[in-house]
């Protein structure tokens, strides 16, 4: 998620959610829901389909849920119990989550070993402490790394699937082209802590079946970025995420913020392994500036979904999935750009019955 694009929605963020989403919902739900607890566990791909264990399709229809900021604590625990959120979310008609971590919880002990109440001291975030004490008094005195595996657990207990997200590195708001978490080489990114962390995650949460896929890093980007070492590290990254859990969907990201996979048409992805491979993209409003508001939505939706064809949608001519993982809008409705934009993504993700995660469940953070 873009730094620029700042969520105007917080104040009124359940009533513009209200509002709105069960138009976007009814859209791009399919006749028949897939819920996690009618898919037969692990997923795998079959072509461009995720498929479940008998065959069948399960298509992803996620939320984001953020963990990756300063705090490194699942977003909205001051305001409700965790298990009334994950029993919300399947009852808006989601069946997974797309989960945010930063790398450094993974590979920094004192990091993943401070309790919550210790983040939130740290960062000044009394009331944060109070509204978890009250909400979900059993997570504040633990690890930062427990308390995210309760999270999980508790979507697991309602029958949510959840993908890991590898948001940034280091805990905070992503992402810029100057925040050194954009590509490997970057100052927070060492693409050997990068594989340790993967790693680890992906070992701790073997077993856990409700964790059906692992997003391996968000929104490459920066100066460093290139295709060779895209490849170079996105196969490595992919290998060790598979041998420490075969049972996890490898979803890789594409250069320029999510937006570009391009090169796999000349040189596609060399794995061990088959079956488990799905690609991602972003596409907000603010990917194409204001071409929205200022050209003919027509003419401009015409140009831009050519261009995602272009850039990644032929993915799925080539018989790979592509998981939208981060879309969204304005919900209170007033931005011209996002409602034309909106009308057109619609079109765009139902015509093609894609699989997708809506940004975000969360209606206002702890920091930010
Ligand atoms: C590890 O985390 C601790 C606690 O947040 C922090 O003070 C320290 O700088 C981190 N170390 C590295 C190498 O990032
Ligand atoms: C794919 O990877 C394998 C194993 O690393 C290697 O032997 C093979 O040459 C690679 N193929 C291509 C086309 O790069």
């Amino acid at each position: 998620m873009i730094m620029i694009f700042m969520r105007r929605c917080l104040g009124f963020s359940l009533l513009c959610f209200l509002f709105l989403y069960p138009i976007i919902i009814t859209i791009l739900t399919p006749q028949t829901k897939t819920h996690a607890a009618a898919a037969d566990l692990p997923l795998s791909t079959d072509s461009r389909w995720v498929v479940d264990q008998s065959g069948r399709r399960v298509k992803l229809a996620c939320v984001n849920w953020v963990s990756h900021l300063d705090a490194v604590v699942a977003e909205g625990l001051s305001k409700q119990p965790m298990d009334v959120i994950s029993k919300g979310i399947p009852s808006m008609g989601f069946n997974c989550v797309r989960f945010t971590w930063p790398l450094f919880l993974a590979t920094n002990d004192s990091l993943a070993s401070l309790t919550v109440r210790q983040s939130f001291q740290k960062l000044g975030l009394f009331e944060s402490i109070a509204g978890i004490q009250a909400n979900n008094p059993s997570i504040i005195d633990l690890p930062l790394i427990k308390a995210f595996q309760m999270v999980v657990g508790s979507l697991g207990d309602n029958n949510v699937m959840v993908i890991l997200d590898n948001h940034i590195s280091n805990p905070g708001w992503c992402c810029s082209n100057y925040d050194g978490n954009g590509f490997f080489g970057d100052k927070y990114f060492n693409p050997d802590v990068w594989i340790t962390g993967l790693t680890k995650m992906a070992t701790l949460f073997n077993g856990v079946s409700n964790v059906v896929g692992m997003s391996l890093r968000n929104e490459l980007r920066g100066s460093r970025q290139n295709v060779n070492d895209w490849y170079r590290y996105m196969q490595k990254g992919a290998e060790a995420v598979h041998s420490a859990n075969p049972n996890v969907l490898v979803i890789l990201s594409g250069l320029s913020y999510d937006k570009e996979l391009s090169f796999i048409h000349n040189q596609p992805v060399n794995l061990s392994f088959t079956g488990k491979l799905v690609f991602e993209v972003h596409w907000y409003g603010f990917t194409d500036g204001q071409a929205w508001a200022e050209g003919n939505p027509n003419q401009v939706c015409g140009n831009i979904v050519n261009n995602m064809m272009r850039t990644s949608g032929f993915l799925l001519d080539q018989g790979w999935p592509l998981f939208v993982s981060e879309f969204g809008v304005d919900l209170r409705g007033g931005n011209v750009n996002d409602n034309r934009y909106l009308n057109c993504f619609l079109g765009w993700a139902a015509e093609h019955d894609l699989d997708w995660a809506y940004w975000t469940i969360v209606g206002s953070y702890y920091l930010r």
